[in-house]
């Protein structure tokens, strides 16, 4: 998977982009499996990456793409949801992947959305992604405010995972699913900036007028924890998958 043999941005149909980044992800695995090796997937949420999850159950039921060799860690969690709350991205994750393929169960991993202790939560989770060697593929999303995983703007390249508070325009964007903003939680546990860098390969995913100022802010502007976006510029394995109306 090397930096010069891949576009750093590639513009395309929704579809096509989500059938490139699963041919990524299924690469991965089959490497990795040949070499009788666990391949470390980094997920996100929300609405963007869900046509690559059907992709990827696809492959799997028509194409017999195993994910037994998978191992997965999710970029962030709400805090106070059950993982059995329909808005928890623990449910998201077993309605949209995790309970459609052959995944371990016991080597799929999310921060948690309740904790005693959320420094302990927080170091539990990077120990564990350590424990597995690093993540190979990181999937991201970007928010309208320029946020990967839950690091809103202020979120420095230091960051590593802990317990944030979401951003006003973060919680209106979800106040739909959630039936009102006043329903969605205030904070979230969420890997950090310098927890997203380590990845060995990042693809970010855009799709949709909406992130069509924040993806060229990202792409072309200063790097800075005003939109912490921006420094994936500093990551030498990055690629932006971008919809026409995104890329603008
Ligand atoms: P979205 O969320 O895919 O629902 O637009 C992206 C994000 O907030 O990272």
């Amino acid at each position: 998977m090397d930096n010069f043999t891949k576009p750093k941005v590639l513009v395309g149909k929704k579809a096509d982009l989500m059938s490139r980044l699963a041919d990524e992800v299924e690469m991965g695995i089959r490497m990795r499996a040949a070499e009788n090796r666990g391949f470390v997937l980094g997920l996100a949420t929300g609405s963007t990456p869900i046509p690559l999850y059907q992709e990827l159950v696809r492959r799997h039921r028509e194409e017999g793409l195993s994910f037994q060799n998978v191992i997965t860690f999710n970029l962030d969690e709400y805090e106070g949801l059950a993982p059995d709350h329909p808005k928890s991205y623990h449910a998201y994750m077993e309605k949209h992947l995790f309970g459609q393929v052959d995944v371990r169960l016991e080597r799929t991993f999310l921060p948690p959305g309740n904790y005693e202790d959320e420094n302990r939560a927080a170091q539990y989770y990077e120990a564990k992604i350590r424990e597995f060697g690093g993540i190979d593929l990181q999937i991201l999303g970007i928010g309208r405010d320029g946020h990967i995983g839950f690091n809103e703007p202020g979120s420095g390249r230091e960051t590593r995972t802990r317990r944030v508070a979401l951003a006003e325009v973060t919680r209106e964007d979800a106040a739909s699913g959630f039936g009102g903003i006043e329903n969605v939680p205030t904070h979230a546990m969420t890997m950090g900036v310098a927890t997203i860098l380590e990845a060995r390969r990042i693809i970010l995913i855009a799709t949709g007028e909406g992130k069509r100022e924040v993806v060229q802010e990202a792409i072309n502007g200063m790097v800075n924890s005003a939109v912490p976006a921006t420094f994936l510029q500093d990551h030498s394995n990055t690629a932006w998958y971008l919809d026409a109306a995104a890329a603008g």
